[in-house]
């Protein structure tokens, strides 16, 4: 039973503190049957025998009692509520902790409101219903069982049938608590998944402006507070229907008790005393029996509450360090991932795994970089370098040691990692740079600033280094996060640099710097680095290229190019779409040989091509802009000659991606032949650069060749049905 077990686990540090509440609990309930008891010598000693000695001892009983107790149950509360905050802080702190160590799956597959709820709502309903336990629970146990006693003794053939008819007035919460424990438990789920719209609202305000879904939004929103309100309702007419069903019953009670014990004083079976003391004693008895009975529903609660948070406390690392993992010496030969086939956690086990027999070995020093379309892995193959996770089947070895056999920490103590998305915590940009080595001095904090090209950026704020980031980094643009995340990378001064697009969200001139940096820094270190722009490749000591999770092609930029396989056709589709700068005006440039390649262009002749690029105008975009509209009307076709987009389509009042784009590729073609309405809508994801062509030019080019101009309506034709 989770409730015994809690209580025996996080009660016992305060055993001691707990006898000490029982006895004052003690005290309590002896004066809580004294003044019924009192009521009893009062008339038959005192009052019917004229004894004024008797009643001046049964008085100052009742007025030392009256001093002492509260005193105590003071003392006593205080003591239990301090036990009560120490245990929930425990509770806290070790969830807290939990979530430090668990792996990344258990991040994949869990909401964070669902966690939020775990520490605020589950949490609340354990502190109340502990809090509560002593003077709704304890006490009313006590005195129940004090006064069953003392009725016995009184006047046992009543207090037989006193004892016998009391539960009775548990039968109507009994009937209703299954009902009621479901209707907590809904609620409970309904504030988590109110909380979840309260998120994605916080965390996505850009995209839902962008597709206008703000009434859609609002409606959920409405839909899940109706719901969670009529369920408050429910929940709240059944906890009070409890109470009154079970107080009902309790005067019932007392009015049969009254008349069967007044019918017997009347025959003098009992003495008038006896008859007073017995109706004091029963309604302790019976308000006993129904403050048990409200307090069951808390103990429920907690069971529930105490539940959910055990489950997270529970939750088991899939990565964690062996008992026998050591600390994995500095990396001295290679880097191998040998024979690798995974899947993500969760992912269906006869479905095509993640990554494919995958076998890389990588020397000491070497600057190697993994390309490939997006989805084909490359990201993954970092996740298992950092040893995010573990391999279905083969190994990532270090110098011939499994990483298995090494202590996360050591392992990651020798990368330094700029991620995909750069992320910074709400604190200065000191801090978030110094993340990469705690104990940094001021210089080398403002060294890897410079190496990192942030440092004039940070030092012309008005803060300076003590500028606060916003949550998540909100305060600075995706380049500038990036350039921070990168300065926290180079501080830590590793000797295996982890790249995974770490230049993607920079301008041109940023980018060639930052490259030029890494270069120099690659000297003396191990660089992996993951990319989808190949022009930042073409020095590297090896180059895997990656396809749907398989080694598809190895080696240097020279021989892959001869090899004329996957990675020639991506050099051929990004060179074909170049980006410069010359004299601070960014300009894209179509090649003749990437336009030819594109389906609608087929046949056309050279010349035409060329003065088609010649009516392509540069476009750009900063991150996270809409380019254009599903539904909105076309008019113009897209190449991007820089940055990533994603193509969504509306679903179900949310957006599903349907791919991502990169150099090279292109999108919106069917505009140019007619206004049909956008089938998708493109974001970018990072800063971008298009080239554009718009359709009125491009039906000026039609009207010169009416040869092809068949051809090109066909080729559209076939794409519109598929
Ligand atoms: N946490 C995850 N859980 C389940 N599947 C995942 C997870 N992360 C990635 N995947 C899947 O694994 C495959 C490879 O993803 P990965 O992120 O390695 O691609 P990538 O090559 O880095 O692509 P990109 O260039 O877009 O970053 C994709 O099909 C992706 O959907
Ligand atoms: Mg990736």
């Amino acid at each position: 039973m989770p409730l015994f077990r809690f209580f025996a686990e996080y009660f016992r540090p305060y055993r001691f503190r707990l006898i000490l509440i029982l006895l004052a609990s003690l005290l309590d309930m002896a004066f809580n049957a004294q003044i019924p008891m009192s009521v009893k010598f009062m008339i038959d000693r005192a009052l019917i025998e004229k004894n004024q000695r008797m009643m001046l001892i049964i008085l100052a009983a009742l007025a030392a009692s009256a001093l002492v107790v509260p005193a105590t149950s003071l003392w006593r509360d205080y003591l239990y509520a301090g036990i009560v905050s120490r245990i929930i802080s425990t509770l806290r702190a070790r969830m807290f902790e939990r979530l430090q160590w668990l792996s990344l799956d258990y991040y994949a597959r869990t909401e964070v409101a669902d966690v939020i709820s775990r520490f605020s709502n589950d949490i609340a309903a354990v502190q109340r219903g502990l809090a509560i336990t002593v003077s709704w629970g304890l006490r009313p146990l006590l005195d129940l069982f004090l006064s069953a006693v003392l009725l016995m003794i009184l006047e046992w053939r009543l207090a037989t049938l006193g004892i016998l008819l009391c539960p009775l007035c548990l039968l109507g919460p009994h009937l209703l608590s299954k009902r009621s424990s479901q209707s907590s438990a809904l609620k409970q789920e309904q504030e988590s998944q109110l909380l979840t719209s309260i998120q994605e609202a916080m965390l996505a305000p850009a995209l839902i402006r962008a597709f206008n879904f703000q009434y859609a939004t609002i409606g959920r929103f409405q839909k899940r507070n109706e719901l969670l309100s009529s369920t408050s309702i429910r929940l709240g007419f059944l906890t009070s229907l409890m109470e009154r069903s079970a107080s009902f019953a309790i005067l019932v009670l007392q009015a049969l008790i009254m008349g069967i014990s007044g019918y017997l004083a009347f025959r003098g079976v009992i003495s008038i005393g006896t008859f007073a003391t017995f109706q004091a004693l029963f309604v302790t008895l019976s308000y006993s029996f129904m403050f048990l009975a409200q307090y069951y529903p808390n103990l429920v609660n907690v069971s529930g509450g105490f539940h959910r948070i055990e489950e997270l406390l529970r939750e088991k690392p899939k990565v964690a360090d062996a008992p026998e993992a050591s600390n994995l010496p500095p990396l001295g030969k290679a880097i191998e991932f040998r024979d690798i086939t995974f899947r993500y956690p969760g992912a269906d086990p006869a479905g095509k795994p993640n990554l494919q027999n995958l076998g890389v070995s990588i020397r000491r020093g070497e600057s190697v970089a993994f390309v490939g379309p997006s989805g084909s892995g490359k990201s993954t193959v970092l996740n298992l370098l950092l040893r995010f996770y573990d391999p279905e089947s083969g190994a990532v070895l270090f110098d011939g040691i499994d990483l298995r056999q090494a202590t996360q920490g050591s392992v990651r103590d020798q990368m330094g990692v700029v991620f995909q998305e750069s992320f910074l915590f709400n604190a200065t940009i000191r801090e978030n740079i110094a993340l990469g080595k705690p104990n940094a001095t001021e210089q080398e904090i403002t060294d890897a600033a410079k190496a990192a090209e942030i440092h004039d950026f940070i030092a012309a704020l008005p803060d300076g280094y003590e500028t606060l980031a916003g949550e998540r980094g909100s305060r600075f643009s995706g380049g500038q996060r990036q350039r921070i995340a990168i300065a926290r990378a180079l501080l830590k001064d590793p000797s295996i640099l982890v790249l995974d697009e770490a230049t993607s969200a920079l301008d041109p001139e940023t980018e060639h710097a930052i490259n030029l940096t890494f270069e120099r820094l690659a000297r003396g270190r191990t660089m992996i680095s993951v990319t989808h722009r190949l022009s930042s490749v073409l020095n590297m000591d090896r180059i895997f290229v990656l396809d749907q999770g398989r080694l598809a092609e190895h080696g240097r930029h020279t021989e892959l190019l001869q090899a004329e396989g996957i990675y020639a056709k991506m050099w051929q589709k990004q060179s074909g779409v170049q980006f410069s700068v010359v004299e601070g005006q960014g300009k894209a440039v179509l090649d003749a040989s990437w336009l030819r390649e594109l389906p609608l262009m087929k046949g056309v002749g050279a010349d035409t091509l060329a003065e088609l690029i010649r009516w392509f105008a540069t476009e750009e975009f900063a991150a996270d802009r809409v380019i254009f509209e599903e539904g909105d009307a076309g008019n113009a076709f897209y190449v991007l000659a820089r940055g990533t987009v994603e193509v969504l389509r509306k679903q179900d009042g949310g957006a599903r991606r349907l791919a991502k784009l990169s150099q090279g590729d292109y999108f919106g073609e069917m505009a140019l032949l007619s206004n049909q309405p956008r089938n998708a809508t493109i974001r970018s994801l990072t800063p971008c650069v298009c080239l554009s062509l718009h359709r009125d030019l491009f039906q000026r080019l039609l009207a010169q060749e009416p040869t092809i101009q068949e051809q090109i309506r066909h080729v559209f034709a076939s794409r519109a049905a598929s």
